[in-house]
């Protein structure tokens, strides 16, 4: 899958261990979840584009680069993706930010999209989505879905955790999308979870089970 990145550091793994670990509490839960999306942020940059501007040091006048933060757009996947935004918007702090509502309905396993609210001129922004887990990869494809509709050509995806079933299908169907994430489990279980995974990220990250 030559669209897929997948982070490999031993800091990573690291980080990962204590997220995974049901007994970690909501507060380190979260600040990991975002701190691994800032890290994620930077491996999805490495691809940008400069804008070629002057600068001067107290020492020397020199041409260098800078990147055009305007141009981008965050859009996290509700609820989960929301917790990936503080860590994301550290790198980029005047990007836009879109907000895709879903859930998925757990007995059929699909996604149901209930909000979709993107700033204005999204089809002329690169558009960063954020969801910490690509599980059956229906919530992607559908969000991937919405923006193309909206216009957006250039689209990433951003998650902790992926499942090789996920992201056969977003790769398989969106070529031109790339996907970064921390790391590629084993596969689902029969109710679509990533095994060993860290469970359902949205609860972990509020608190709600
Ligand atoms: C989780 C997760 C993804 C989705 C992944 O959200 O945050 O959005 O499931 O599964 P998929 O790849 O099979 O579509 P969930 O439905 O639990 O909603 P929440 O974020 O509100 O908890
Ligand atoms: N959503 C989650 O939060 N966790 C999974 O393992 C799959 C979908």
């Amino acid at each position: 899958m030559d669209n897929v990145f997948e982070l490999n550091h031993p800091l990573i793994e690291h980080k990962l261990a204590i997220l995974r670990d049901k007994n970690t509490s909501t507060k380190e839960f979260r600040e990991l979840i975002s701190e691994i999306g800032m890290f994620l942020c930077f491996e999805a940059m490495r691809d940008a584009k400069l804008k070629r501007v002057e600068v001067e040091t107290p020492l020397k006048k020199i041409k260098t680069g800078k990147l055009d933060e305007d141009k981008y757009a965050f859009v996290p996947i509700l609820r989960a993706g929301m917790g990936m935004l503080d860590g994301v918007i550290r790198v980029i702090p005047n990007a836009k930010i879109g907000h895709i509502g879903m859930y998925r309905n757990e007995e059929t396993f699909e996604p149901v999209n209930y909000f979709y609210k993107v700033p204005k001129n999204i089809d002329k922004r690169e558009v960063i989505i954020l969801d910490p887990m690509l599980a059956t990869g229906g919530s992607g494809l559908d969000a991937i879905e919405l923006l193309k509709k909206n216009g957006v050509k250039k689209i990433k995806f951003i998650c902790i955790i992926a499942a090789p079933e996920g992201l056969k299908r977003i790769t398989e169907k969106y070529k031109d999308v790339k996907i970064y994430c921390a790391h590629i489990d084993e596969k689902l279980n029969e109710n679509k979870y990533i095994i060993p995974g860290l469970g359902d990220a949205g609860d972990r990250i509020y608190g709600t089970k």
